[in-house]
């Protein structure tokens, strides 16, 4: 069984979506392995973000995911990963399909609701980096 990591952004935080979003995770039979809030500082959010350093909306970027609190998540199942991307819809979210997390609640290709891994290293690289072992079940 694969793991994915997957968190509510501010913004989906700000619009009460974390319950809408977990409740997709669970009813498509997914298992919650890891849960929690935090305040993301800008030391995480660079090394969470690190293969983006450089780009024109980095900064933009740090400062919106540090802007409040999110909820980070490890969510188990079949096909975790790209099931996981096929859920939160397309990057740019007024490009994302009806249905899709992103493309039900946001019109934003930055303010975009929730992350998701986007592949098997970058999934075990954010759940190490947001969650200790025994914070896992
Ligand atoms: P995420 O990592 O947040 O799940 O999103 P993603 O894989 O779909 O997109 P990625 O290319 O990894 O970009 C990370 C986040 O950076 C913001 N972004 N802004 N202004 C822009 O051109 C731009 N491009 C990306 C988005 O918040 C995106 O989710
Ligand atoms: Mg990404």
């Amino acid at each position: 069984m694969e793991q994915t990591f997957i968190m509510v952004k501010p913004d989906g935080v700000r619009l009460r979506l974390v319950g809408e979003i977990v409740g997709r995770f669970e009813r498509r039979g997914f298992a919650l392995r890891g849960l929690k809030t935090l305040r993301i500082d800008r030391s995480l959010a660079e090394r969470h973000y690190a293969e983006h350093a450089g780009k024109p909306f980095f900064e933009s970027l740090v400062g919106f995911i540090t802007s409040g609190p999110v909820v980070a998540m490890v969510w188990e199942g079949r096909d975790a990963i790209a099931v996981a991307r096929a859920m939160l819809g397309l990057t740019d979210a007024a490009q994302a399909a009806p249905g899709t997390i992103r493309g039900d609640f946001s019109l934003s290709k930055e303010q975009n609701i929730v992350h998701g891994s986007d592949g098997p290293q970058s999934a075990v690289r954010e759940i190490g980096l947001f969650f200790g072992e025994h914070e896992l079940v």
